[in-house]
């Protein structure tokens, strides 16, 4: 049966292929030590109860199980622009300048669909999220990559590219905090970014849906820059603040230009969520504002204690600035042994029943690291380290 080339280039991608891998190994289990996964920033934290209890409540009623079109979202999209407005202390259009997403990793996905034209150029960063390439290829978008460099603490270099290279791009996505890198960042490189988006008439996507899990530092966000509302959208998700990620729940806030298309697109693709889970979001807007001040004193013990055990184990780790993920290097030892990042975590899954996820998943500039998920309590975290550093040892 045949299959699009776009399909074709998109690839199995990184989670699939650690799917696999965890499921053979659950098969053979027995033979070893039970599965530890820390592949996914998939939190075992919980959301806050009134947001349980409002969707709970909403299930009930009749016009939860309708499709919900794009005029039911008004709460919902009010709630948002009050958020914002507290947060980053800028006015937001409930009507024109915010759209509910499927997740933010949909949104990220569709936008280029709704922005570009075939053989258009995006600019990504390099590590990228996986759905920011995935989106590029199904748009038949050419993906420009701008490497991200350990020794500028991963701070994007925008003069590595000239004036005309920046003038053949329509699109760049960033995100700052970083997964994989597990960076916070800085307003000042975001401002950059605008600036090149304004002087060189590109699109600028900031996936932000770990705006408020920086552990160092202050998460920088594309609606603190006014503007934003020419040529900026923002994506934000409740899967990470508000433990929800099952749930599917996110949002953009963008210029509406941006706003339309991409609400003109996913017209073609979806009828938006359900109103019961619109009621729990509503309700972690707005009575569950705090709730990732909690999570970041659990992800900073987790940081830090795991970070401490995985250097006794004989990694040597750098100290991230947000919460969720460390980004390690792979151990020299690792190395010498002609280990890449695949082939690593393959090893150590099978050795140790320790999941990580390949750096190279997250593209060329992933190479040579793993992303670990700090996904779990710090004493099966520091078991994890335990057997990695045994493992380690035997190499
Ligand atoms: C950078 C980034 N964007 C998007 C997502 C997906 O978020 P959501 O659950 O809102 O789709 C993730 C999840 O890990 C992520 O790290």
């Amino acid at each position: 049966m045949p299959i699009s080339e776009r399909l074709s280039r998109l690839g199995s991608g990184v989670f699939a292929r650690n799917d696999e891998r965890k499921s053979a190994y659950r098969q053979r289990l027995a033979a070893g030590p039970e599965l530890l996964d820390l592949s996914l920033g998939s939190t075992d934290l919980q959301p806050p109860a009134a947001a349980i209890a409002a969707m709970a409540a909403a299930l009930e009623r009749p016009e939860s199980a309708a499709y919900c079109m794009h005029g039911a979202t008004q709460p919902f999209r009010q709630a948002v622009a009050d958020w914002a407005a507290k947060r980053f202390a800028t006015a937001v259009d409930p009507d024109t300048e915010v759209l509910l997403l499927v997740g933010s990793q949909e949104g990220t996905a569709h936008l280029p669909l709704a922005v570009l034209n075939p053989g258009d150029q995006a600019l990504l960063l390099d590590p990228y999220y996986p759905s920011h390439m995935g989106g590029l290829h199904l748009a038949s978008a050419e993906p420009v990559l701008l490497p991200l460099d350990p020794t500028r603490q991963w701070r994007p270099d925008f003069g590595a590219l000239s004036p005309a290279q920046w003038d053949r791009i329509q699109l760049m996505v960033m995100g700052f905090p970083h997964n994989p890198t597990a960076t916070t960042g800085e307003q000042g490189w975001l401002d950059e970014a605008v600036q090149k988006a304004l002087e060189h008439g590109i699109v600028l996507a900031h996936d932000n849906p770990y705006v408020d899990l920086a552990l160092d530092g202050e998460a920088p966000a594309l609606l603190r820059n006014p503007a934003w509302r020419q040529c900026g959208i923002e994506f934000f998700s409740f899967s990470k603040s508000w433990c929800l990620g099952g749930y599917r729940l996110a949002f953009a806030i963008g210029a509406s230009w941006l706003i339309t298309a991409l609400r003109q697109l996913k017209g073609v693709v979806d009828f938006n969520q359900s109103l019961a889970l619109q009621a729990g979001a509503i309700a972690a807007l707005q009575q569950a504002p705090h709730w990732p001040e909690q999570l970041k004193q659990v992800y900073r013990l987790r940081r830090d204690r795991m970070a401490a055990a995985l250097q006794t184990a004989g990694w040597p780790v750098r100290l991230p600035s947000m919460a969720l993920y460390l980004w390690l290097e792979l151990p020299p030892k690792a190395r010498a042994k002609g280990f890449n990042s695949e082939s690593f975590c393959a090893a150590l899954l099978d050795a140790t029943g320790v999941c990580l996820t390949p750096g190279n998943g997250f593209g060329p500039g992933g190479e040579g690291w793993v992303r670990l998920a700090l996904v779990h309590p710090v004493e099966q975290l520091e078991l994890g380290a335990a057997r990695i550093g045994l493992w380690l040892a035997q190499l």
